[in-house]
């Protein structure tokens, strides 16, 4: 199987894309999971990757917690869409399950460079904290990684916390510019593509027929967490962003895009935490992402619940 480490900052639907990992143990070995403080404080982003672990009855996973602020700015939090704990809707234990010892960037290091090289893929959910403040403190680990697949950004479809930025990017562009500059091969899933993935009923009731704890508690997450896309984007369901990270895993030729160069707006107040994605290749700046436009919704949707089943 595929070794991956998950960065994320849990949230309902980067629950989902941890749910999808752990149905396809074939396919993803899920050496750590790396937590950062982005739609809720980390505090409780720690604490909800292990809520999730533990419905899974994943006990296993080893947990780390990771940096608690931007490198260079002050948090930024979603609670208006991931409610106060960021994992509101399903009424969930408190996990018993100990976070491990040590800092989640030393893990990251430590396993690239204990791994052979190219075997690791970093699998990004949340903002590029961890990523950055490990590429920065072990640079020898860049040319290690497998691939880094992350959500982030968003270019035709505009932003999501402001007109120009998507979520994850803007809470730390700086650790965002860092990751894009490193040379690591990335493969973006922006907006433009999980904006196409809505929760549209019909999606729904097939995970909760489904039945199994994960599938009921999934199905609860996702009935909150669409609520404020509903009102917000008019739209058929909420779109479902993180679980692209790890369905692109698993079938690549869901995904449609293409190499481009993506820049990361650090100053502007205006524009601060755009991906500036050069579609149309109009300048000469080398391709550092395969910036991915167009997904499958249907098999992406019929990947997911017959992963839940396997849970
Ligand atoms: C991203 O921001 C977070 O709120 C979600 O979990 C996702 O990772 C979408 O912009
Ligand atoms: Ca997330």
């Amino acid at each position: 199987p595929r070794k991956i480490i998950i960065d994320t900052d849990p949230g309902q639907d980067d629950a989902a894309a941890i749910f999808l990992a752990f149905g396809s143990r074939e396919e993803i070995d899920v050496l750590g999971i790396t937590t950062v403080a982005g739609n809720v404080p980390l505090r409780l982003t720690s604490r909800n990757a292990r809520i999730v672990c533990e419905l899974c009855n994943r006990r296993d996973v080893k947990v780390f917690a990771g940096a608690d602020a931007p490198l260079k700015r002050k948090l930024v939090t979603a609670e208006h869409v991931h409610g106060k704990t960021g994992l509101d809707g399903p009424d969930l234990p408190e996990p018993t399950m100990d976070l491990q010892p040590g800092h989640a960037v030393d893990f990251i290091v430590e396993t690239l460079r204990n791994e052979p090289e190219g075997a690791v893929t970093l699998c990004t959910l949340g903002p590029l904290t961890n990523i950055a403040l490990a590429f920065q403190k072990a640079p020898d680990i860049v040319a290690r990684v497998r691939e880094l697949v992350m959500m982030g950004g968003g270019f035709f479809e505009g932003g999501n916390i402001t007109p120009a930025a998507e979520f994850n990017i803007y809470v730390d562009p700086e650790a965002a510019d860092i990751v894009f500059r490193s040379g690591v091969p990335i493969v973006m899933m922006p907006l433009d593509v999980t904006h196409q993935l809505l929760t549209r009923k019909d999606r729904v009731a097939r995970i909760a027929a489904v039945g199994s704890a994960p599938a009921k508690a999934m199905v609860e997450m996702l009935e909150f967490f669409e609520r404020f896309d509903i009102e917000k984007y008019g739209s058929d369901g909420g779109p479902l962003h993180d679980p692209t990270v790890i369905a692109y895993l698993l079938k690549p030729e869901l995904f449609k895009g293409r190499d481009c160069n993506v820049e990361i707006e650090v100053t502007s107040e205006l524009t601060v935490g755009m991906t500036v994605v050069d579609w149309w290749h109009v300048t000469d700046r080398k391709h550092n992402a395969k910036v991915i436009r167009h997904v499958d919704s249907d098999g992406f949707f019929a990947l997911l619940t017959e992963r839940f089943a396997r849970l």
